[in-house]
C-alpha cells in the first residue's frame, strides 16, 4: 500500500493513536470491559509510520505485534489512557481516538477476589469515566486535526456520529456500523463512514489497511481546509 501522494505526505506531523479497548476492575481478577482488538488503531498507527509521521499509539490491552515504526505506550484503565493521551497531546499535531474507552467504571473495585459463596446476587454500581476525546478538545490548539470514532448499531448511526462530530468538536467522526456483519471488532476488514464538516464519505468493506490510508487521507484533506 501506498500513500496517495506516493510516499510520506505526513512527514513532519505528530501522530497520537489510542487503540484497543480500556479494562475497568470489579476486583482482583475481573473487569468490564470490551471488544476492541485494537487492529484498527494499529493499522492507521502502522500506516501514519510508513506515510512519514512520527507516531505514538496509546494502547489499551492490545494483544498484537507493535506497529512497525510506531512507538507504543501500554495503559489498562480508561484513567491510565487517560493520562498517557493528555500527556503526548501537547505535541501532536493529529489525534486518532481509535480506542474503545470504558464509558463507566465500577465505583469501588475489591482489593481481593469477591467468592460467590453465600452470595444469591451481585450488584456493581458503575459511575462514568472522564470522555478523554471531549477533554482534549476542551485544550485543543490551531493546527490540531483531531478525529473520534463511533461503534454505532443500526438505525440512526449516522445522525449519533454528525452529532458527535460536532459536540465533542471534532474534524471528522469515522462511523463504524456495528450491526454490519464481518467488519469492525476483531475483524481483518472494515467499512466506515468519515463525516466531516464538509460532509459525508464512505469507505467499502477493505482491510483495515486500506481503510487506514482512507482515514488518513481524509485527515490530509482536513489539515488543507484548515
Ligand atoms: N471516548 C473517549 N473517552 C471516553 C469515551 C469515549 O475518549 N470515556 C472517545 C472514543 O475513543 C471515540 C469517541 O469518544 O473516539 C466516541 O465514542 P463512543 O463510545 O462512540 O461515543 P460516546 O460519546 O462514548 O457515546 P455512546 O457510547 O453513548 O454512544
Ligand atoms: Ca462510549
Amino acid at each position: 500500500l501506498a500513500g496517495p501522494a506516493g510516499g510520506a505526505d505526513l512527514a513532519g506531523l505528530h501522530v497520537l493513536v489510542s487503540a484497543g479497548g480500556t479494562r475497568e476492575p470489579i476486583d482482583a481478577v475481573r473487569f468490564v470491559g470490551n471488544r476492541s482488538s485494537g487492529k484498527m488503531g494499529y493499522a492507521l498507527a502502522a500506516r501514519a509510520a510508513a506515510r512519514g509521521a512520527t507516531v505514538t499509539v496509546v494502547a489499551a490491552n492490545v494483544a498484537l505485534p507493535d506497529p512497525p515504526g510506531a512507538t507504543v505506550v501500554r495503559v489498562g484503565t480508561a484513567e491510565d489512557l487517560r493520562r498517557a493521551c493528555g500527556d503526548a497531546f501537547g505535541s501532536a499535531d493529529v489525534l486518532l481516538m481509535a480506542a474503545a474507552v470504558a464509558d463507566f467504571r465500577p465505583v469501588d473495585p475489591a482489593g481481593g477476589k469477591i467468592k460467590k459463596a453465600g452470595r444469591t446476587e451481585l450488584t456493581i454500581e458503575l459511575e462514568p469515566t472522564v470522555d478523554v476525546l471531549t477533554e482534549l478538545s476542551g485544550r485543543r490548539r490551531d493546527g490540531q486535526t483531531l478525529v473520534g470514532f463511533a461503534a454505532e448499531h443500526g438505525d440512526g448511526a449516522l445522525d449519533y456520529a454528525r452529532d458527535k462530530r460536532e459536540r465533542k468538536r471534532l474534524d471528522a467522526v469515522v462511523l463504524n456500523d456495528v450491526a454490519v456483519p464481518g467488519i469492525a471488532f476483531d475483524a481483518a476488514d472494515n467499512a466506515v463512514t468519515i463525516v466531516t464538516g464538509d460532509g459525508e464519505q464512505t469507505v467499502a468493506r477493505a482491510a483495515k489497511e486500506a481503510v487506514a490510508d482512507a482515514i488518513l487521507d481524509a485527515v490530509v484533506a482536513a489539515r488543507a481546509r484548515a
